[in-house]
């Protein structure tokens, strides 16, 4: 059988959730220090990904970008300089487009004109990593607006940061944000780690919605499309924010680690609960969304209505990780099946990852009761793999 070890979809923590526009030197350092204090860097989180808002829209007469001092002050390096002085990586933000999205939706600033690296591509990604940032989201609202291709646009910023990344020597990595526009997943694998495949879980002012949620991560489910290190991203995690429960939280966190996509908190980390904390780290949840062979789960079995159950193939012989969703009304149990998971009636262990806990060996299924509107996480290991698929990939794991 194959193993295969790819890049891992990335994790940190990234503004926008929270603050929208409302960022500058001091919120995005109180972040930092709170990212830090929080212990989620020894849980796997890295990134600090400043989103819309830091800049403007407006450039010197060489065309280079130009920051606001009085909220960055020593520039936009001085912000990367201190993430990085914490042992992190930083990440920043443009558009596609000439004007930004904080030109078509202000979020409580002027709207910024110009906003946008159309036209400076690889002016703007050099810029980028010479102020030292790894990270870079491309974001589509001037794109969209002008009608532009997005799979040309998005090879043409791919090109730009590989460039940059010759240039510097330091990786800038790209993060493609069109939203599942123009079936990202068809041309985004190969252009960037991760790409977008559904609009915002929120709009900016509007309450949470775990609907939402849940829709976004059936939009993100493209499982041939990730591979060899290109990750679904059904958006940043609204894990902690205000209109979310403890169990819808960890639901959440369930869902994008069966699914392998990038786990970027959005919550504002300065007076996270314990409880949050500890749900963002769970570390065999974490263990599954970053599973060394990076594939997507896929839906196995829904034997009735609303009642779900998703598995993924992870690294090793005969193990899976299993969420079993209700997403119905009442509690039920649900059962998943071993022939469901590719793995042949013989004793498999199971793990109840919140529990953090083996419930069990079992020969051919196991049932638990699920809570209404909740999930549980399960791995599946020890198993035996059904002699057709010994695995060679998501195809050999069609799901339903
Ligand atoms: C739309 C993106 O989908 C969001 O994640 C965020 O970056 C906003 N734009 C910023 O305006």
């Amino acid at each position: 059988s194959r193993q295969i070890a790819v890049p891992t979809a990335p994790m940190g923590w990234a503004s926008w959730n929270s603050f929208a526009a409302a960022i500058d030197y001091d919120v995005i350092k109180q972040q930092v220090d709170a990212f830090v204090a929080a212990g989620l860097p020894d849980a796997g989180y890295k990134y600090i990904n400043i989103d819309e808002g830091w800049w403007q829209g407006t450039r010197d007469g060489a065309g280079n970008i130009t920051v606001d001092e009085s909220e960055w002050p020593g520039g936009m390096k001085a912000i990367a300089d201190y993430i990085h002085s914490k042992g992190l990586k930083a990440g920043i933000y443009t558009d596609a487009g000439k004007d930004g999205c904080g030109y078509y939706y202000p979020t409580g600033r002027p709207a910024a004109p110009g906003s946008g690296s159309e036209g400076h591509y690889d002016q703007d990604m050099l810029q980028f990593s010479q102020w030292g940032f790894d990270f870079v989201k491309v974001d589509w609202c001037g794109g969209d607006a002008e009608g532009l291709d997005a799979a040309t646009t998005y090879k043409s910023i791919s090109d730009a940061v590989a460039r940059a990344t010759a240039t510097t020597g330091r990786p800038l990595t790209l993060s493609i944000c069109n939203w599942g526009y123009q079936n990202t997943w068809n041309w985004a694998p190969g252009l960037a780690p991760m790409y977008r495949t559904s609009t915002d879980i929120i709009f900016w002012g509007n309450s949470p919605s775990q609907t939402n949620m849940l829709s976004n991560f059936d939009q993100g489910l493209h499982p041939l499309a990730q591979h060899t290190g290109y990750y679904n991203d059904p958006d940043m995690l609204m894990v902690g924010m205000s209109g979310f429960t403890a169990a819808q939280n960890r639901t959440h966190m369930n869902l994008w680690a069966i699914s392998g996509a990038p786990l970027l908190a959005g919550n504002n980390l300065a007076g996270m609960s314990t409880e949050t904390a500890n749900i963002l780290k769970n570390p065999e949840v974490i263990a599954v969304d970053q599973d060394a062979r990076g594939l997507q789960g896929v839906k196995v079995a829904e034997d009735s209505s609303g009642l779900q159950v998703y598995g993924k193939v992870l690294s090793g012989q005969g193990n899976r990780a299993v969420v079993l969703m209700n997403r119905t009304s009442s509690a039920q149990n649900i059962t998943v099946r071993w022939s469901d998971l590719g793995l042949t009636n013989a004793n498999a262990t199971v793990r109840d990852l919140w529990a953090r806990a083996d419930v069990g060996s079992y020969g051919t299924s196991y049932t638990a009761s699920v809570p209404a509107g909740g999930s549980v996480m399960l791995t599946v290991t020890g198993g035996t793999e059904q002699s057709a698929s010994t695995y060679t990939g998501t195809a050999s794991f069609t799901g339903v």
